[in-house]
This record gives structure tokens, C-alpha cells and sequence, in this order.
């Protein structure tokens, strides 16, 4: 992962430990009720992937157990990993693209409800995503997958010649040669692997996205409802379709690229038939980013722009994260696939603790502070989520009292220590595990292992009833020490 050049150390304190009575009383540990949004306090689990769901998509036994332990730190919300609203084989991510995944589903929602004691209000993130091919080998490429046109036979001086010996000619070119022969794309395929975008319209199933995506969310939305989740929601951030279809970089000409207000037109249109699908008692939200972070990409007047149309159309929560483009990623080994989160906007993302003069903690503190205030300057009373290292009491309450948000996300501390908000609720924030930000976890998502975290998936792996990884080296649930 690309990291600043400052490489400036910070480490990540417990700051002051409330008491029980100064945690009950604070802030962080008050209700919040917004229309159908019910939570018992303002602290949210963002969604994290921890590919523990089985080759088609399915919950797992580890799946509920890992939500189970999630719930037992009593947060205000889990949204659980992002999961995929169509029925297409996508490896081991969590699945709602068909009514048989229901029942599935429906385990991780009662557990996080039972865990928690009913604290906790389950949420279930939708995500769509475009194809992204592994990185291929030069060979391969050029033998196989590189569709020969016209083009490169002009190029290499060979019109009339047959494809075999194009593609002999075409291994032998040194990469400067080639380069000048493959059009933008195709170079790109070769040494990132293929990956389609949203402006790619020549393909029918890429041109009609704005016809097939809003009955994918809807029917997805309609399943997490029966699954017994209280809300979902639309993954609208990051690398990911209805992310692209935001960002700056949409230039499609079909209504639905090019303004602002063309870019939200879909994203808008998905909200609408999900909303028409589960009704207007059921929590719908998204997670959408203040800033993209790439050159030419989206800014934060753009995100004030979609944050104020999302709560005028009638969203239950807004969640900001930042980042996570596959545009400034970096180019993976080949066999490998593209992984959005190893640029410069994959660390605003999820940034770890060498960093520069500002530092891995609240790095999207005020984008969101300024996104807040544009609601309520409207008159949106939209509750805010903030997250992106957020790891202590002294920190949270702060983000409330300061208005910059309404409740306050925290993914990786919930991964290091999923006990922690209860800790600090009952006054035991002394025992509080506390994440260092070297990004393992992160790690293991990119190879789509299961995730676990540095600081405990050794411990105790002999104990009784310990469930392990798929190498038998790692446990997969925290332990209950802290
Ligand atoms: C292992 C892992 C998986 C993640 N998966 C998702 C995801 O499915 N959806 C999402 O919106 N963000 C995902 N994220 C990003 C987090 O939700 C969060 O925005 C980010 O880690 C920054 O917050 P933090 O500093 O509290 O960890 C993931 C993060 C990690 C570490
Ligand atoms: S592995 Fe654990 S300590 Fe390291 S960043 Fe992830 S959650 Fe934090």
C-alpha cells in the first residue's frame, strides 16, 4: 500500500478513559431517533469484508460467528460486509442476489440482534461491481486475450497477415514498441489486468446498467428485509459501480454522466425503487464519499451536491468514507487483480499509521463537518456518520460534541477489540485492545483471505472450540481476555 513519504510514526492512544457514570451521560452513549432510524447510541461498526462466506456467496457458521462477536460490543449499528446484489458466482463475498440467500442472511441478523442483547441494529451494505480481470501474463495476453484489430496490423506494417503471426510479432516487441501498438486499454489490460467502467457503453450490459440496477437494489433491499435486517445500506462509495457512476470521471452521454446533477441521476433512481420496494418505515442509507481523492475525480462541492439530493429524496443516514479508487492503484503481480486501496486515495481510505504532518486519525473529519453543516444549513436533519481513525472515547465524544457528525463509525478498532464500546460504556476502557493501524487486516482482504487481526489471531489457538482459518494457523474470532 502506497504510504506518505513523511513515514512520520503514530500510534494510537486510549486518551482519557471515561467512568461508567461519564460514558452513560456522554454523548456517544445516547439514543439517536430519526425517523425510522432507532439506535441505543451513536456508535456504528462500518462495513468491513471478512471473506468468511463459502464459493457461492452463502452465509457461513463463520460468518455468524464473526457478527456475533461484533455484537457483543453492543454498538448502535453493524453494517455488515459489502454484498452482492446480483446472482453471478463472485467468490467468497456474501450474496442477496436470490431469494434462497434469505434464510442465510437471516442467521447473521438474528445473531447480531441476540449478541447484543438487542442493542445493535443490523444493516446490510448493497454493493454492484463491475468485472476486474487478474493481471495476465505478457504471453498469455498476447496469445489469448489481447482481440486483434486492423489496427495493429497497420501498426506492425503486417495488413493481410494472419492472426498467429501477428501475435508472434507482437511477443517480440520490447514494451515501448508494444506500448505504441496496444491502444490505451489494451496496455492497461496487460499490466493491470482488464477492468471494465461505467463509461464503457459499447457493451450492452454496461450501457443498460440504469435499466437492470435499481430492480437489483430493490429486490436485494426487499431480501434484507426479510432476512430481518432493520435497514440496508446502498454501497455508493469507493471503487464500485454506483460510486462511478458519481465521480467525476462519468462521462457518459446517455442522462446519466457528465453534470453533477447526471452523475447523482442514477444513484437517485436506485434510492427510489429500493424505497418503493421496502417502504418508508425501513432505514435506507448510504455509504458515499466527501472526497475521491484522484486526480480529475470527484471534490467535496460534488459530495454537497449528492449529500443534499440523497437527504431531500429522503435517506434515513449518510455515511462518508474517502478514496479507494482503482484510478490511482497500484499495478498488482501478475496472477493478481487490482487492488483499489493501494494509491494515495487507498490510504485516505484506510490510513495507516505512517503518515504525514496530519497524521492517520480523523483524516475525514472535516470534509465531513463541512458536508453536515451544508445539510443543516438546508435544513436536512440527515443523521451524519463519521469514521477513518476513530479509536478513542476523548476522540468520539468530540466528533459529537463538535457537530461534526451524528454518530461515530469505527471499523478497524472494531476489528482489533470488538468489545470495546461496551468497555468504555461500563467504565473498563483501560482494558480496551487498541488497534495499531499497520494495516494486516488490510492485507488479507486485498489476497481475499479471511481477515483477522495481528493482535490476536495467535492467541490461544489451542483452546477448546477455537474455530481456525483455512490454514489451520489463524483464529478466526477474537478472544474473549479483553
Ligand atoms: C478488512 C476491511 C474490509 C473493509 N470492507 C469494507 C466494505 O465492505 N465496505 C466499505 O464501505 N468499507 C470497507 N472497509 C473500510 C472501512 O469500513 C472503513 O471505512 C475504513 O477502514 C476506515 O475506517 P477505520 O479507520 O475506522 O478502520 C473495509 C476495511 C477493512 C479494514
Ligand atoms: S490488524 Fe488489527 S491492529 Fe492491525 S490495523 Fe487491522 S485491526 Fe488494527
Amino acid at each position: 500500500m502506497w504510504q506518505p513519504p513523511q513515514r512520520i510514526p503514530f500510534k494510537a492512544a486510549p486518551g482519557r478513559i471515561p467512568t461508567r457514570e461519564e460514558a452513560e451521560a456522554s454523548r456517544l452513549f445516547s439514543p439517536l431517533e430519526a425517523g425510522p432510524l432507532h439506535l441505543t447510541s451513536r456508535t456504528w461498526v462500518p462495513a468491513m469484508v471478512p471473506w468468511r462466506a463459502d464459493a457461492e456467496g452463502n452465509v457461513t457458521d463463520a460468518v455468524v460467528d464473526w457478527y456475533a462477536r461484533l455484537a457483543e460490543g453492543q454498538p448502535g449499528a453493524i453494517v455488515i460486509e459489502a454484498t452482492g446484489i446480483r446472482d453471478l458466482p463472485s467468490g467468497p463475498l456474501l450474496r442477496i442476489g436470490h431469494d434462497r440467500y434469505v434464510d442465510g442472511l437471516r442467521r447473521v441478523s438474528e445473531a447480531i440482534h441476540r449478541h447484543s442483547e438487542g442493542r445493535t441494529r443490523a444493516f446490510v451494505q448493497l454493493i454492484d461491481f463491475l468485472a476486474v480481470k487478474r493481471r495476465p501474463q505478457r504471453a498469455t495476453y498476447l496469445e489469448r486475450f489481447l482481440r486483434l484489430a486492423e489496427r495493429h496490423r497497420v501498426a506492425l506494417g503486417m495488413v493481410g497477415a494472419d492472426d498467429a503471426a501477428v501475435r508472434s510479432r507482437l511477443a517480440t516487441l520490447d514494451d515501448a514498441t508494444l506500448q505504441a501498438v496496444l491502444d490505451a486499454r489494451e496496455w492497461e489490460a496487460l499490466q493491470m489486468g482488464a477492468r471494465e467502467r461505467v463509461t464503457d457503453v459499447g457493451l450492452a450490459h454496461i450501457r443498460d446498467l440504469p435499466l437492470h440496477l435499481p430492480g437489483l437494489f430493490a429486490d436485494a433491499a426487499r431480501r434484507a428485509r426479510e432476512a430481518s435486517f432493520d435497514g440496508v445500506e446502498l454501497h455508493y462509495a469507493h471503487a464500485y459501480t454506483m460510486a462511478s457512476f458519481l465521480s467525476a470521471t462519468n462521462a457518459r452521454a446517455d442522462g446519466y454522466g457528465g453534470s453533477v446533477a447526471e452523475r447523482a441521476r442514477l444513484p437517485l433512481e436506485v434510492y427510489a425503487a429500493v424505497r418503493a420496494a421496502v417502504g418508508t418505515d425501513y432505514v435506507i442509507g448510504c455509504r458515499m464519499l466527501s472526497e475521491e481523492c484522484i486526480e480529475g475525480g470527484s471534490g467535496i462541492d460534488d459530495a454537497v451536491f449528492f449529500a443534499l439530493k440523497f437527504a431531500k429524496a429522503g435517506m434515513d443516514f449518510l455515511s462518508f468514507s474517502r478514496g479507494g479508487k482503482f484510478d490511482d492503484a497500484k499495478q498488482p503481480k501478475v496472477g493478481d487483480a487490482v487492488y483499489p486501496y493501494t494509491g494515495v486515495s487507498g490510504y485516505e481510505c484506510m490510513p495507516s499509521h505512517l503518515s504525514d504532518e496530519q497524521g492517520p486519525f480523523g483524516r475525514n473529519l472535516e470534509p465531513t463537518r463541512a458536508l453536515r453543516e451544508a445539510l443543516r444549513d438546508e435544513g436536512l436533519a440527515t443523521p451524519v456518520v463519521a469514521a477513518g481513525g476513530i479509536h478513542n472515547f476523548e476522540q468520539a465524544e468530540r466528533v459529537l460534541a463538535d457537530g461534526i457528525a451524528d454518530i461515530v463509525g469505527s471499523a478497524r478498532q472494531s476489528l482489533a477489540d470488538p468489545g470495546w464500546w461496551k468497555k468504555l460504556r461500563e467504565g473498563r476502557g483501560a482494558t480496551v485492545r487498541q488497534c495499531e493501524y499497520k494495516n494486516y487486516c488490510e492485507g488479507l482482504d486485498q489476497k481475499h483471505k479471511e481477515v483477522t487481526c495481528q493482535l490476536w489471531d495467535r492467541v490461544g489457538l489451542d483452546e477448546p472450540g477455537v474455530m481456525r482459518s483455512r490454514d489451520g494457523r489463524r483464529r478466526l474470532v477474537a478472544p474473549r481476555d479483553w
